[in-house]
C-alpha cells in the first residue's frame, strides 16, 4: 500500500532531503584522486550529524557505514574502505540516506574524478538524464510503470542496460516503501500515483551487459562483465500538479 504522507512527515522529510544536498555540494570539493571511500564515508556521516541527521544506512540489515561508495564497476553498495582509493579518472557515486527526526530522504550521486573518458563521461550523464525523463511522468494519475518505462527507455536507446535486481522505492518513516519502483517496465501498468507521497526515483545504468553480482562481503554489487556502472537518484514528492523534487537544491548536482 503506498502510504500518504501529512504536510509535517513532509517538513521533515525536505529537511532530511536538504542535509543530503549539503553533503553532496561537500564532497563536491571533497572527492579527489588519493582520498579513499573510508574518507567520503566520514565526511558523509559528520555533515549528516552536524546537521541533526542520522545516516539512515548504517546498521540498516547491519550496513556497516553511513555511506554506499561504489566506484566504477560497483554499481551499488559500495562498502567504504581504507582501501579504496579513489584515483583520477574514477566515476565515483555516493548514496545516501537520512534520517531527519524519524523521516527520510535518499539520494544518489556520480562523481567525475578529474579528467575522465569520453565513454564514462557519457554513461554518467545519460544516467542522469534517464531520472529527469521519468520525473517528466511524476504527478497523479501517471502510473509507476510509466516512470519505469521511461527510465528503460531512455537507457536503452543509449545503448546501456537497467538493473534488474534493484529497484527504486517509497519512502518515508521507513527507507523502503511501496511502491517498488523497477527500472524497466511497461507504461501505464501498476499502481496510480497519487498527491503527497513520496518517491525514490534510482537509475542504476550498466555500461555493458545487464548481469550483476555480489561479493563475499554480502553487499557489493558490481558488473557481471566488469564494465562501468552509474547511479543518479532523488526523493521527490507527488504534489496536487506534479512532483517537488526534496534532495536537490540550488545549483544542480
Ligand atoms: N540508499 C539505498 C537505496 O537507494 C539503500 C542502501 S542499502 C543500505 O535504497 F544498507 F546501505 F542502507
Ligand atoms: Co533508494
Amino acid at each position: 500500500m503506498i502510504i500518504s504522507k501529512s504536510q509535517r512527515e513532509i517538513t521533515l522529510m525536505k529537511e532530511a532531503g536538504r542535509v543530503l544536498d549539503v553533503v553532496f555540494k561537500t564532497l563536491e570539493d571533497f572527492i579527489k584522486p588519493g582520498v579513499s571511500t573510508s574518507d567520503i564515508d566520514e565526511v558523509v556521516e559528520k555533515v549528516m550529524l552536524d546537521n541533526k541527521c542520522i545516516p539512515a544506512e548504517k546498521g540498516y540489515y547491519d550496513y556497516p557505514a553511513a555511506s554506499c561508495v561504489s566506484v566504477n564497476d560497483t554499481l551499488i553498495h559500495g562498502i567504504p574502505s581504507r582501501k579504496i582509493i579513489i584515483q583520477e579518472g574514477d566515476i565515483v557515486s555516493v548514496d545516501i540516506v537520512a534520517n531527519y527526526k524519524g523521516y527520510m530522504a535518499d539520494a544518489c550521486r556520480t562523481y567525475k574524478v578529474g579528467t575522465i573518458t569520453e565513454r564514462a563521461n557519457r554513461l554518467v550523464d545519460v544516467t542522469k538524464q534517464a531520472f529527469f525523463e521519468a520525473l517528466k511522468y511524476v504527478r497523479p494519475g501517471s502510473y509507476v510503470g510509466d516512470i519505469s518505462h521511461a527510465i528503460q527507455e531512455y537507457v536503452e536507446s543509449h545503448g546501456y542496460n537497467v538493473a534488474r535486481d534493484y529497484t527504486g522505492h517509497g519512502i518515508g518513516s521507513h527507507m523502503h516503501e511501496d511502491p517498488s519502483i523497477p527500472n524497466y517496465g511497461k507504461a501505464g501498468t501498476g499502481a496510480k500515483l497519487a498527491p503527497n507521497t513520496a518517491l525514490c526515483i534510482e537509475p542504476m545504468v550498466l555500461e555493458g551487459k545487464k548481469d550483476t553480482r555480489v561479493l563475499g562481503d554480502g553487499w557489493t554489487v558490481k558488473s557481471k562483465d566488469g564494465k562501468l556502472t552509474a547511479h543518479y537518484e532523488n526523493t521527490v514528492i507527488v504534489t496536487e500538479d506534479g512532483y517537488e523534487i526534496i534532495t536537490m537544491y540550488e545549483g544542480e548536482n
